[in-house]
């Protein structure tokens, strides 16, 4: 088994992946959201303190789970890209001191990939070539994957789209992550208000929220508004810019004579129903076959990283115990 550690953001956990059959044996998380509600975000210092209590704590339910049996586990993946420095250190000494004591090799794992790989816990084919849309609170990418191998093919010039969200929870005075409560918020909401679609006129293969959130936060400062309604127009934009991008993207694939067979959206924001729906739709105009991750795994966790684990481990990447270090950003994968 792969035992695998993620602590990128502000959730600890820990998953046991069987190497043969790719299957999940024991997955845990402990989510601080309500450490960082009200703040509005995410703060590296609570999280890193967080994660030094919270992951020894699962480390210990899963020595319970093992009943001791810890010669099963056969090597630690360990998320050290990107994410917040703090948070990630946690994770890392962890990984390494686990790898010292049982003499363990180290698997060095992305947590872009992960993301990507939620789609495949507990099964061993992967479905490849892919083309991807990625979501979450740091990122928003159209990725590429063939022979496990991932492209970067679109990116956001500002805020990402889950981010965008968070601020824009943040601005009405509620709690983080401002996803789920948006989307809550936007449920049912009458249509009172249109807020610009970014990007609408350009034919740039890019991602910008900036904007959007500009526009949200004039309306916030208007007399009397109407929170629900304007939570709606903004989700509205929000996932209107995200289809208007895709479908260029799909364009541009079928002006060049290719066809995308499977697109997947993944992260934490594709646990957005409307965003889902709307992506449904592209999918079948395209005929494409849309792929999504059960909604347990959207965010972050540590069965994603277990299951890319998996992968390095087949392939022998292993990562020397001395030099193995995090960082931050990903400019490549
Ligand atoms: O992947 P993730 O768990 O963490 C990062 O890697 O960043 O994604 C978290 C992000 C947050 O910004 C959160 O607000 C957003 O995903 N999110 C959503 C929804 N659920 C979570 N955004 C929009 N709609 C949702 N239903
Ligand atoms: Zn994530």
């Amino acid at each position: 088994m792969i035992l695998s550690i993620e602590s990128s953001c502000d959730d600890s956990s820990l998953a046991l992946t069987s190497i043969q059959e790719c299957k999940l044996v024991f997955h845990q998380k402990i989510s601080q959201d309500s450490y960082h509600s009200r703040y509005g975000g995410v703060v590296p210092e609570i999280a890193s303190r967080l994660h030094a209590q919270q992951l020894p704590q699962i480390l210990q339910e899963l020595k319970n789970f093992l009943d001791g049996n810890l010669e099963a586990i056969k090597a630690i993946a360990i998320t050290t890209e990107p994410g917040l420095s703090v948070s990630l250190i946690e994770g890392l000494m962890m990984a390494k001191a686990l790898a010292l004591a049982l003499n363990l090799p180290l698997l060095s794992i992305n947590h872009l990939k992960g993301h990507i790989y939620s789609l495949f816990i507990n099964q061993k084919t992967i479905i490849s070539p892919l083309s991807i849309l990625l979501v979450s609170g740091g990122h928003t990418m159209i990725l590429e994957m063939s022979h496990s191998q991932i492209q970067i093919i679109a990116k956001s010039l500002d805020d990402s789209f889950g981010e965008s969200f968070d601020k824009a929870s943040k601005m009405l005075g509620l709690g983080y992550p401002g996803g789920p409560i948006i989307q809550e918020l936007a449920h049912d909401a009458p249509s009172l208000y249109t807020l610009p679609i970014p990007l609408q006129h350009s034919k740039e293969l890019a991602f910008s929220f900036s904007g959007l959130k500009n526009a949200f936060r004039l309306k916030t400062q208007e007399k009397d508004y109407h929170p629900n309604a304007l939570a709606k127009a903004f989700q509205e934009s929000a996932i209107a810019h995200i289809y208007q991008r895709c479908k260029l993207y799909f364009q541009h694939k079928q002006s060049q004579n290719q066809s995308i067979q499977h697109f997947a959206i993944v992260g934490g924001a594709s646990a957005n129903l409307a965003l889902r729906d709307k992506m449904h739709q592209l999918c079948q105009d395209y005929q494409a076959t849309l792929l999504l991750s059960p909604l347990e795994f959207c965010s972050d966790n540590a069965a994603m990283i277990g299951r890319a684990g998996v992968e390095s481990y087949l392939k022998g990447e292993f990562a020397s115990l001395y030099e193995l270090d995090i960082s931050p950003r990903t400019t490549q994968f």
